[in-house]
C-alpha cells in the first residue's frame, strides 16, 4: 500500500517536472538603443563580466536558463535587474536618474550586495576583488562628478575627462542645421 503511494508521488513529480518545461518564459535581448559607452580598460571589463548579464540587454543566457524551474528564477533576476539598472537604455534616462543609479552602484558594490551571490556562485569570474570594487566605485563617483558639469551630459568614456584637448568636433556645425525648419 505504502509503496503504491510513493510510486504515485514520484510519477506525479516526474510528470510535473516535464510539464513545467512547457511553461514559456520571456528570455529576450531587446535592442540596446541607449547603450552606455562603457569605459575602456578595467572598469569596462568588470561591468561586462560582473553586471551586464542582469543589467543590460546583452544577457548571455546560460543553458540552465532554459530548464524549469531554474529558468523562472534566472528570468526574474534579469527582469528585476534590468528594471532597476539598465546600461542598455542608459543614454535615454534622465540625468538625475543616472546620477542616482551611480550613487546606488557605489553603495551596493561597497556593501558587496552586487553582483548577487547566486550569480557569482555560478560565475566565479564575476567575483570582485577589493581592488576591482575600488576601481568600480571610483569610476562611478568620477562619472557623477563629470555628469554634474555643464555640457557633459552625453555619454563620454570617463577616462577622456582628463583630456587636456577635448574633442570639440561634436559641437561644430550645430548652428546651420535648424535654419531650414524655421517658420
Ligand atoms: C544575477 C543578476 C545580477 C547581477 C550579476 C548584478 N545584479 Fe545588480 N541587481 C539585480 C537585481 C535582481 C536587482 C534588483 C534587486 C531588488 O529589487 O532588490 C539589482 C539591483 C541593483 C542596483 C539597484 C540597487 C537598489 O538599491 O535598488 C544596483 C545599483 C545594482 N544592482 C548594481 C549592480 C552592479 C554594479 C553589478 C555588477 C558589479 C550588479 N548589479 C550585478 C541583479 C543582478
Amino acid at each position: 500500500m505504502k509503496r503504491t503511494v510513493l510510486r504515485k508521488v514520484l510519477v506525479g513529480v516526474a510528470v510535473a517536472l516535464v510539464g513545467i518545461q512547457l511553461v514559456p518564459v520571456q528570455r529576450s535581448n531587446p535592442p540596446a538603443d541607449g547603450a552606455m559607452a562603457l569605459p575602456a580598460g578595467e572598469v569596462g571589463e568588470i561591468l561586462t563580466s560582473a553586471c551586464m548579464d542582469c543589467h543590460s540587454h546583452e544577457t548571455v543566457w546560460p543553458w540552465y536558463a532554459g530548464v524549469a524551474p531554474v529558468k523562472f528564477l534566472v528570468a526574474k533576476h534579469v527582469n528585476d535587474g534590468r528594471r532597476n539598472l539598465n546600461f542598455s537604455t542608459w543614454a535615454t534616462q534622465e540625468l538625475s536618474r543616472r546620477d542616482h543609479k551611480l550613487e546606488e552602484i557605489v553603495e551596493v558594490v561597497k556593501s558587496g550586495e552586487m553582483p548577487e551571490g547566486s550569480y557569482t556562485w555560478l560565475h566565479p569570474e564575476a567575483r570582485l576583488t577589493d581592488a576591482q570594487r575600488y576601481a568600480l566605485t571610483a569610476w562611478a563617483e568620477a562619472e557623477r562628478v563629470r555628469m554634474s558639469a555643464p555640457d557633459t551630459a552625453a555619454a563620454v568614456p570617463a577616462d577622456s575627462v582628463a583630456d587636456p584637448m577635448p574633442d570639440s568636433a561634436g559641437a561644430a556645425g550645430a548652428g546651420d542645421g535648424g535654419r531650414a525648419e524655421r517658420d
